[in-house]
């Protein structure tokens, strides 16, 4: 059976290289083997905050990336929520299938409720899971790639398929995740890798940006460079960094640093990642926003299209 690959990002920021390891290079691959749909989640960016900020400029941003890393708008379909009426269509009858019991038990909702600066909880809180299903099921999307804190929401994507195929007649298949393969990359503080902790090397950063990142990264006092993610996390971070840019193993690169210290191993970690992002670079600036625009309004059209098909076939089952 030939899978159709579904995922999406929310549009918050500028992508960074552990997105870029963690996932866009996956889609990159993917896109030559199956249907791959690419998601702006843009509805989904007020889940945690009032309001949605710089929208159109995280969108723009994003879009830009992911055309940037090799994502291709002739194999892939790229879309925003907001452009799509017929995921909030799919949404009320996909409600209809869930408990709120079930709803309130969604261990990445609690997560994001504990570490919400929001002063109240809103009903989308809860209820965006529902329509993330709806993200995946409007195109049957059997394969979706996601990271671990995402399995709860797949969990209910498979259950709104269940329940809609058992009360209504098989419509939906049930999509799987698949889990990325790659070691974790950490920021360049040893914390979980993240835009907002200033941690992060952005794909759009410049090789000067890059230096003063890498520069500015925590090692430790010994000289001698060994790779040892127990006993040297900050070390080892950035050895599987570099592993990671220059197809090596870190391993081998920490033996040829040997005695180098924290100097030669920042400037070989500084030296495969600029070189690692002088393509990404390259086609960055070749794009303009026009273009980015343009591949976006066709990229909506398509994903709508079968939207449209879905929903239609969701009110026929259901006897609308
Ligand atoms: N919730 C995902 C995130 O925060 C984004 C997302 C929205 C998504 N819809 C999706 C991911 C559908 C996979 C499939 O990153």
């Amino acid at each position: 059976m030939n899978d159709v690959v579904l995922t999406g990002d929310r549009p918050t920021g500028r992508l960074h290289l552990g997105h870029y390891f963690g996932s866009l290079a996956n889609r990159v691959a993917l896109q030559e083997r199956h249907p791959l749909y690419v998601l702006i989640a843009d509805y989904q960016v007020i889940t945690d905050r009032d309001v949605p900020g710089e929208i159109r400029r995280h969108t723009t941003d994003l879009l830009l990336d992911y055309l940037a890393v090799g994502i291709d708008p002739a194999r892939a379909t790229i879309f925003q929520h907001s452009a799509i009426p017929e995921l909030n269509q799919l949404l009320l009858p996909f409600l209809s299938l869930v408990s709120v019991a079930e709803l309130g038990r969604n261990p990445t909702v609690k997560d994001e409720i504990a570490h919400s600066s929001q002063r109240a909880v809103s009903g989308l809180m809860f209820t965006y899971p529902v329509h993330q299903a709806a993200d995946i099921l409007f195109c049957k999307g059997t394969l979706v790639p996601v990271g671990k804190d995402q399995l709860p929401h797949l969990e209910v994507a498979r259950l709104v398929a269940r329940r809609f195929n058992e009360r209504y007649g098989v419509v939906f298949p049930l999509p799987e995740a698949m889990m990325g393969a790659q070691p974790l990359l950490k920021g360049l503080d040893g914390g979980k890798m993240s835009k907002s902790r200033g941690n992060a090397i952005a794909l759009s950063a410049t090789e000067d940006e890059t230096a003063a990142l890498v520069r500015g990264a925590r090692t430790d006092a010994d000289r001698l460079i060994t790779y040892d993610e127990e006993r040297r996390p900050e070390v080892a971070n950035l050895l599987t960094l570099a592993g990671l840019c220059l197809g090596r193993d870190p391993g081998e690169l920490a033996a040829e640093i040997g005695d180098g210290g924290a100097v030669t191993l920042k400037r070989v970690v500084t030296e495969a990642v600029n070189e690692f992002l002088r393509p990404i670079r390259k086609r960055r600036a070749e794009l303009t926003e026009a273009d980015a625009r343009t591949v976006l309004a066709e990229g909506n059209e398509r994903a709508r299209e079968r939207a449209v098909r879905t929903l239609e076939e969701v009110r026929v089952a259901m006897g609308f």
